[in-house]
């Protein structure tokens, strides 16, 4: 969707929510509570589809009863603007980083820190222990939501209007990083300088020169589109940073024990899609952005990049106690599964 049609919806929309938080209430015109789950990416994207595969799996189990309405393309606002309609219940769910998701609770902090899983099959085997991943779920609850399950995207790597080959290369660039201090730290360690901004504005940010560049899974190429604008992206592969969704507290309690089940499980469901939709759209996403917009995938020792920010991992165990629990853990299964793929 264009920058000018998604200004034109986002107005009628906020209009809407305005009007609901008016009246404070969720029922549509046929008597349903309607759930509203807000998003950040296009209709076509793995988060997208899994929401689906959600609201279907509540609507067959109590469509009598719910309406859900997904809301993609940052329809509703940005991550922040959505989190906070999350806190306030205007509307039930969002999707959002953890980098979002830090300022809230400190235990989030953790997946900003550059290498801290040895491989992509150690941060899924991180993650989806649902049990360890509860403890961290439930520490938002104070804020008025919690985390209901978490969404795989991918492993981050810099994309530039100019190819980055070894840290060096980065030295006077500006690069893009999600609103965290730990991205900012990591950015500035290697050379760059770091900046931070809101992942929409990302591709003008780019265009007009303002930065050189930003850091992503190979989807912001070409779902977001940032594949036009920036045609180098080389694998140093600095952080696997999960989106989670993030569901008002207040709502969750209303539901009876059966229901919030449904929506449990909906949410266990969601992700499934969401993960084997994961991995097909990347090898389509590498295929479109090399063939059809022209970028240049490159290949660097990581190790290079990895050695300027390692002492980041101490600096922020120092600062933040409440991540060394989940990092300690982390390096089990970092041990366990070691550089497997
Ligand atoms: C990814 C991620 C988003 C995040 C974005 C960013 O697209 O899925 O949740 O906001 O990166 O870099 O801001």
């Amino acid at each position: 969707m264009s920058i000018s049609v998604k200004r034109r919806l986002i107005l009628p929309v906020m209009l809407a929510l305005s009007a609901l938080a008016l009246t404070g209430c969720g029922q549509g015109a046929n008597g349903k509570r309607i759930i509203r789950i807000s998003h950040m990416q296009a209709e076509t994207h793995p988060e997208h589809i899994g929401l689906v595969a959600f609201k279907d799996y509540v609507e067959e189990k109590l469509g009598d009863k719910y309406e859900v309405q997904i809301f993609p393309n940052e329809l509703l606002g940005g991550a922040q603007r959505s989190i906070e309609l999350t806190q306030t219940g205007a509307i039930d769910f969002t999707v959002a980083g953890t980098a979002n998701l830090e300022t809230f609770a400190d235990v989030y902090e953790i997946y900003s820190m550059p290498y801290l899983f040895s491989s992509e099959k150690a941060y899924h085997a991180a993650m989806q222990d649902t049990d360890y991943m509860k403890t961290v779920y439930a520490s938002t609850e104070a804020s008025g939501f919690q985390v209901m399950t978490w969404y795989n995207a991918g492993t981050r790597s810099f994309y530039a209007k100019k190819a980055i080959y070894t840290p060096d290369d980065m030295k006077g660039m500006k690069l893009r990083v999600q609103q965290s201090p730990a991205s900012i730290a990591m950015v500035n360690a290697m050379g760059a300088a770091a900046s931070p901004m809101s992942f929409g504005e990302v591709y003008t940010a780019i265009q007009q020169g303002v930065i050189d560049g930003a850091e992503n899974n190979e989807l912001a190429l070409t779902n977001n589109k940032h594949g036009e604008v920036a045609k180098f992206y080389s694998y140093d592969m600095h952080q696997m940073i999960p989106d989670m969704l993030v569901a008002n507290r207040k709502f969750l309690n209303s539901l009876d024990e059966t229901e919030r089940q449904v929506f449990e499980e909906a949410a266990a469901l969601s992700t499934e899609v969401e993960l084997v939709e994961w991995e097909k759209q990347i090898e389509e996403a590498k295929e479109i952005a090399i063939n059809d917009m022209g970028v240049e995938f490159i290949e660097v020792d990581t190790d290079l990049f990895r050695e300027k920010v390692l002492p980041l991992h101490e600096e922020m165990l120092e600062k933040n106690p409440a991540i060394r629990d989940l990092y300690e853990y982390i390096q089990t299964i970092n041990a366990q599964y070691g550089e497997e793929e």
